[in-house]
């Protein structure tokens, strides 16, 4: 009897990393593999043909995973509760996608008896971390193998010919110069000429959103219903929540809504050049905030927006299944309990507006906010707040001028701002004299 060979999940996309990845587990470590396909939503042209190919390159299974569903009702309703976006501008669209995945990675090292669990990414990126800090939270006893973070095949080339020689088909696919991650929540478009920060991006990376100055002529209206912070109907439609994200990412894509190019900082350090589109992410994100503006107390949204914000940086950071983020999403849960209502918005050539938004548990009161008749506002007890609310501000600025108090200690304008001691040529750091234009030089 042939001697029982270990096993490992492999995440698997079908691309050309993670089909080197099943050889290279076979060959270089002795194991047996199975690959796991996830549906999270993204392009592709058949899922079958991507089990088959790794069926052919020598996997023992593949299982074909439909995660859409699970993907909005556990993640993507989570993620706008949280109105999730790091560092203000990304919508999170990878870091989503990753700790689903993982969870059923581990799901099937558990049926199939797998000691390893493998990812295809790159020992640069956040992904890995967010693999792995996954995949241990859910069993820290499940060993974690990164073939492209270990093999030496540091180039396209390299790896192409590497593929060639083991037998690893190649495939006819033009090769994008670009790293493409998608999911219904977006896509995310790395590498090629976006490396330079300066560069403006060829519309062509773009496929989810038309170019904005090609887009309609005419606005679109759109309006989302939510209950409990979720949305359930649109136009008056009710739909599943994934089916209202197929259809906003069709509405707004076709707009030109959804756009993002950004610098942002990855986990490991880096800052990094990235482009996005996440249209229905986007009109989402933006309708939830509006009806909160409308429903939650004031002091429940300020510390609500300040919390959006680790909840972004630790799902960024792969920390999907910590304490932490789950203690947040407690929070967020209890602030959606009575976010009810409808939201309209108004897409044009590239942007989105909200022009309206009504609700049941509305805390906007029109008889406090009006300045037409029938305020009921209190506009004498004005003054006794304002008094209390600046007597300590006041005490300090009374102090300040005292007698003998330097000016500087209390008078702002009198502080030394980088502009103000000159022009502002007068603050280009010495190391950058140098590259200053020479024709410049003269004219000073
Ligand atoms: N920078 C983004 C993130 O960290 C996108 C990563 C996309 N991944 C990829 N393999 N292209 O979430």
């Amino acid at each position: 009897m042939a001697e029982q060979r270990e096993k490992v999940v492999l995440a698997y996309s079908g691309g050309l990393d993670t089909s080197c990845c099943i050889k290279w587990l076979q060959d270089k470590k002795n194991l047996d593999v199975i690959a796991v396909v996830g549906d999270v939503g993204q392009e592709h042209d058949g899922l079958e043909k991507i089990k088959q190919k790794a069926l052919r390159v020598g996997a023992l299974d593949c299982l074909v995973v439909d995660m859409r569903q699970m993907f909005a009702q556990e993640y993507l309703t989570k993620a706008l509760a949280a109105n999730a976006m790091y560092e203000n501008k990304y919508p999170l669209v990878s870091a989503l996608s990753r700790p689903l995945i993982s969870k059923h990675l581990v799901d099937a090292a558990h049926k199939f008896g797998a000691k390893y669990v493998a990812h295809g990414c790159t020992g640069k990126g956040n992904d890995q971390v967010r693999f792995e800090s996954s995949i241990t939270m859910l069993d820290p006893s499940l060993e974690i193998l990164a073939p492209v973070r270990e093999w030496d095949l540091l180039t396209r080339p390299d790896e192409i010919e590497w593929a060639e020689k083991h037998g690893v088909e190649v495939g006819a696919t033009k090769d994008s110069p670009y790293s493409i991650d998608d999911n219904l929540w977006g896509r995310a478009i790395e590498c090629g000429v976006l490396e330079d920060p300066w560069a403006e991006p060829p519309t062509d990376i773009y496929t989810m959103t038309t170019d904005p100055t090609k887009a309609p002529d005419e606005p679109e209206y759109v309006e989302l219903t939510f209950a409990r912070g979720v949305p359930y109907a649109i136009n008056g439609n009710q739909k599943s929540y994934l089916g209202i994200i197929y259809e906003l990412n069709a509405i707004a894509g076709k707009h030109g809504y959804g756009r993002i190019d950004m610098v942002e900082n990855r986990l490991v350090g880096v800052k990094s050049r990235e482009c996005y589109e996440a249209p229905a992410a986007m009109a989402l994100i933006l309708a939830h905030k509006a009806l909160e503006d409308l429903v939650l107390e004031r002091e429940v949204l300020h510390n609500k927006l300040d919390l959006e914000q680790t909840w972004a940086r630790c799902v960024y950071n792969g920390q999907w299944f910590s304490p932490l983020k789950e203690a947040i999403d407690a929070f967020m849960a209890s602030t959606q309990r009575c976010l009810y209502g409808s939201v309209r918005l108004k897409f044009y050539k590239g942007s989105c507006t909200v022009v309206g938004r009504k609700s049941a548990y509305s805390l906007y009161d029109q008889s406090l906010a009006t300045y037409d008749k029938g305020d009921t506002f209190n506009r004498s007890a004005a003054e006794g707040f304002i008094q209390i609310q600046t007597l300590s501000t006041r005490t300090w600025a009374v102090n300040r001028r005292k007698e003998g108090a330097p000016a500087e200690l209390f008078d702002a304008q009198n502080q030394q701002g980088p502009l103000k001691r000159g022009r502002y040529e007068d603050v280009t750091p010495l190391w950058r004299q140098a590259e200053k234009p020479a024709a410049n030089k003269e004219t000073e």
